[in-house]
């Protein structure tokens, strides 16, 4: 099976409030961690013996369930890293107001919801389009596989996880909101919305 590699043009630099070492420590050690992980199982998973399947416990089993650990660990962060990068200057489309002027009732509510939904979970917020309802939700996480809407594509990708903010700011997790914020490249947003509206015909 091929390996999945991880993807370095994606690394951000030089952001507002968020130090190019914590990015480093971030992007190297826990990014690339889910990568390997990843891998690890994929080839695992090839030779696993699928006649002793039971939901106790098996060696199929608990691959299986860890494979969905490290894969959303994997795409979490890559979307992560994307919608940080490059965003000096980007703002939300006109589409992207409109329908958070509908569902939240305005940029500043939604942002007030958005910086909760990080602060009440443990690993993630997620701002996402919901195909089945065509609604945008913020979607809190505690854990990369932990909460996830199951038919909704993620717009915006906030990591609240300690390692996303400690060596900035130790146990302060308010300012590292405000700073992402800060950096999100709305281009990013922007894009995955047009794609999310057109898979919804
Ligand atoms: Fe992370």
């Amino acid at each position: 099976m091929e390996k999945i590699e991880p993807r370095e043009e994606l690394k951000p630099t030089g952001l507002i409030g968020i130090s190019d070492k914590q990015i480093d420590f971030h992007f190297n050690t826990h990014y690339k961690g889910y990568v390997n992980k990843l891998n690890e199982i994929l080839e695992k998973l090839e030779t696993a013996d699928r006649s002793k399947a039971n939901q106790n416990y098996s060696e199929y089993r608990a691959l299986k369930v860890e494979e969905t650990f490290n894969h959303m660990g994997v795409v979490l962060h890559e979307l992560y890293f994307e919608n940080l990068k490059n965003g000096r200057g980007t703002k939300p489309g006109e589409k992207l107001t409109e329908m958070i002027n509908k569902n939240f009732g305005s940029m500043e509510k939604w942002k007030e919801d958005f910086k909760a939904c990080g602060t009440a979970h443990r690993g993630w917020a997620l701002l996402v389009f919901d195909l089945s309802t065509g609604r945008l939700i913020n979607n809190g996480l505690d854990a990369h596989n932990v909460y996830n809407l199951s038919n909704a594509i993620p717009l915006l990708v906030l990591d609240v996880y300690e390692h996303a903010y400690y060596v900035d700011y130790g146990p302060k997790r308010a300012p590292y909101l405000d700073a992402f914020l800060e950096n999100v490249n709305w281009e990013v947003v922007n894009r995955r919305l047009e794609r999310a509206l057109r898979l919804q015909g």
